[in-house]
């Protein structure tokens, strides 16, 4: 692996580095934002984190700076900034981390986006679950705003911006940007149809940039060091900068790692994850959280990077990384996870709200041995049925442990059934005919 320099992890992987405003200041924290207040124009700062390349990474990877300038022109406002912090994706526990570690440079991502997007208001929609960290970014907003980083007027340059947290309830769609509206406004947590798309009615009907929290905490070192240097790092220019991969399963050393998005599966896995932590051999990994078709030892060298891996037919989505040795049973595993996406479909579209169920029956009976010669057909049509149907892209994610576990374990599900048929045949064999007297 090439030597790299860490970006968002850099303060905490000092040992001595609380995350207190104090330290973070002394690591050259709020400088950014100084910077930008005395005098950067809004449009700049866009144009600035256009050219790093810099795309999302809550899961889409969409370019940041292209969202920022959807927003309408001359708008009187007010417009509002989202951060995305539901962070609900199994196998992704990287924002909690960067919030937990160190929340200000989270802020200060905020702050800045807020000034370029000319909203005077930023929401942190933080999963319910995280109370720790809610706790964490509650008292960084007190003290970054005793300290005149936020609030009113703020470094005497009449700007005004205030940040909020606000905890979910627990709900894995409200990590959907318009269903994170939705909660917010104090409704259901249900995606929105669009359009409109959240740059012209989001919040309250108005403009908002919904961002997640990883994307956010890069903005300080954009402005720091300049987009040319954030576009140097990766593959430019499409897939930029590092990205914190959560790695977990069945490997040596689960965690969150940073690492520039041009290392591979190898560099994570094997490099830093120790490789199995059994020793027996790799048998899969899913690459961007449970929504990403999962692949094969055989994709173990592909880089990380949004192209790279969509060419290797999944997702870097989240930077979930989770890893399964051999022995693990895909049709399990395509089944645990089906068990969870038909928990959390929020209902509103009949081809998730139905199909999951009838996904996760089938799974259970295929696991159960009770499986018939008709279902992988049947499962391959209900996921078609699925797949681009939906109002929001849980139909599409929902789909890929199914569709992908079929494409490479399809023999799994045919041994797990032809079982269920020799177990009929043999029940078959000792019925005991009803003799007519
Ligand atoms: C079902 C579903 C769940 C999602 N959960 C999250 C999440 O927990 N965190 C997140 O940042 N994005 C999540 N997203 C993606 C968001 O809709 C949105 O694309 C993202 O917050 C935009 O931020 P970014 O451009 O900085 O990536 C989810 C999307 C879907 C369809």
């Amino acid at each position: 692996m090439k030597p790299f320099e860490k970006i968002l992890t850099k303060n905490m992987s000092n040992p001595a580095y609380t995350g207190s405003l104090q330290d973070y200041e002394a690591a050259g924290g709020y400088q950014a934002f100084k910077k930008v207040l005395a005098g950067v124009p809004q449009n700049d700062i866009v144009e600035m984190v256009k050219k790093s390349g810099l795309r999302g990474r809550g899961g889409a990877g969409f370019p940041t700076g292209v969202k920022w300038s959807f927003l309408p022109k001359g708008h009187p406002g007010p417009k509002y900034l989202c951060c995305n912090a539901d962070e609900s994706e199994p196998g992704t526990f990287k924002d909690r981390q960067l919030m937990e570690r160190d929340p200000h440079q989270v802020l200060e991502g905020m702050a800045i986006t807020c000034y370029a997007i000319g909203a005077e208001t930023g929401y942190i929609y933080i999963r319910g679950e995280f109370r720790f960290g809610a706790k964490v970014l509650e008292k960084a907003i007190e003290e970054a705003k005793q300290a005149g980083h936020l609030g009113s007027n703020i470094y005497g340059s009449g700007v005004t911006i205030n940040l909020y947290v606000h905890a979910g309830a627990g709900a894995y769609i409200c990590g959907e940007e318009t269903a994170l509206l939705e909660s917010l406004e104090g409704k259901r947590g249900k995606p929105r149809v669009k359009p409109p798309f959240p740059a012209t009615h989001g919040l309250y009907q108005k403009p908002t940039v919904v961002n997640n929290v990883e994307t956010l905490a890069n903005i300080p070192h954009i402005v720091n060091h300049g987009p040319e240097w954030f576009a140097s790092i990766g593959v430019p220019p499409k897939s930029t900068g590092t990205r914190v991969f959560c790695l977990s399963g069945h490997v040596k050393n689960p965690g969150n790692y940073e690492l520039p998005v041009d290392a591979t599966f190898r560099d994570l896995i094997m490099d830093l994850g120790g490789g199995m932590r059994s020793d027996k051999p790799m048998k899969s990994f899913i690459p961007g959280g449970a929504s990403a078709p999962f692949l094969t030892p055989d994709h173990i060298d592909v880089q990380m990077d949004f192209e790279s891996v969509a060419m290797a037919g999944s997702m870097s989505g989240s930077g979930g990384v989770t890893v399964m040795e051999e022995g693990t049973s895909m049709v399990w595993a395509a089944l645990r996870l089906m068990e969870f996406f038909y928990h959390e479909s929020c209902g509103k579209c009949t081809p998730c709200r139905e199909g999951s169920s009838w996904i996760v029956q089938i799974l259970q009976r295929i696991q159960n041995k009770q499986g018939r010669p008709s279902d992988l057909d049947t499962l391959t049509e209900i996921c078609s049925n699925i797949g681009g149907r939906t109002v929001c892209a849980f139909g599409d994610a929902e789909i890929a442990p199914v569709q992908s576990t079929l494409k490479y374990w399809r023999d799994e599900y045919e041994t797990l059934i032809a079982e269920a048929e020799v177990i009929r045949a043999t029940r078959k064999e000792r019925e005991i005919p009803v003799l007519s007297l």
